[in-house]
């Protein structure tokens, strides 16, 4: 059975002392669940401090890039190595906005993946279509060429280390959530192409869903098959929020 998470990628938000607010009150309300891994990723100068913060609470700390390269010359880089030294779990790779806003593609995502894996860190590696693309009909290509320009590279006890997320473009930060049946509809996909290209094996890897997920439409999203958790952003900076969603299955 995949893993269930919920993972709150803070974006490029919070000066320090709003970073500790809500860190201070998640770790007040939480309440560790064996079932759902929890997870934060606020922006890197914050993630020490939140380390510090999160404490015994079981919340887990994510970052939200990382370099593809190892160590060395690469002026305002931070390697994967230095994230699990910070204590780091997790790192979101090619979220839309970085493969749009800043033209990470394919060669270097899969560099990016490889360091983050090297680190004994977990990507959440993110993919999704625009909606020119779903409406040119072109959703299953898009997704299977992000799938298979990274993972396609990789073996599968690599896949097995690998939280995917399906966070198609149109709806993130528009407030346009995916209904509970495109969502599960492209998450039967992405299982498909795992299992077609792994084995049954990869049946294991979990898939989350991203894009304007609220505190409403979590469980109707979550109760859907292959829907193994979310990756929130703008509901994951409300503490009470984004506990409802840790709590919505
Ligand atoms: P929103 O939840 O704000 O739509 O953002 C989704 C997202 O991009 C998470 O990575």
């Amino acid at each position: 059975m995949p893993r269930k998470y919920v993972a709150g990628n803070w974006k490029m938000n919070l000066l320090k002392e709003e970073a500790e607010q809500l860190v201070r009150t998640l770790s007040e309300n939480y309440t560790a669940n064996p079932d759902v891994e929890c997870i934060v990723c606020p922006p890197f100068p914050w993630l020490t401090q939140t380390k510090a913060l999160l404490g015994e609470t079981g919340i887990q700390l994510g970052a939200q890039n990382c370099a593809a390269t190892e160590k060395g010359a690469f002026t305002g880089e931070v390697s994967a190595q230095m994230l699990a030294s910070a204590g780091v779990r997790y790192v979101i790779l090619g979220h839309s906005e970085r493969r749009a806003l800043f033209g990470e593609q394919g060669a270097v995502l899969l560099e990016k993946t490889k360091r983050v894996l090297e680190a004994g860190l977990t990507p959440i590696f993110c993919i999704g279509e625009t909606l020119e693309e779903r409406n040119a009909g072109k959703l299953e290509q898009v997704i299977s060429h992000q799938l298979q320009e990274v993972l396609g590279h990789l073996s599968l006890p690599e896949v097995l280390n690998i939280v995917l997320a399906y966070e198609p473009v149109w709806a993130i930060g528009t407030g346009v959530t995916a209904s509970p049946e495109q969502a599960e509809e492209v998450h039967t996909f992405i299982h498909g192409w795992l299992t077609k290209t792994f084995g049954s094996e990869a049946s294991n890897v979990s898939i989350l869903y991203g894009g304007s997920v609220t505190a409403e439409n979590a469980s109707g999203l979550f109760a859907r098959n292959h829907i193994d958790g979310g990756l929130i952003g703008g509901a994951s900076l409300k503490p009470a929020d984004f506990l409802k969603i840790v709590n919505a299955w």
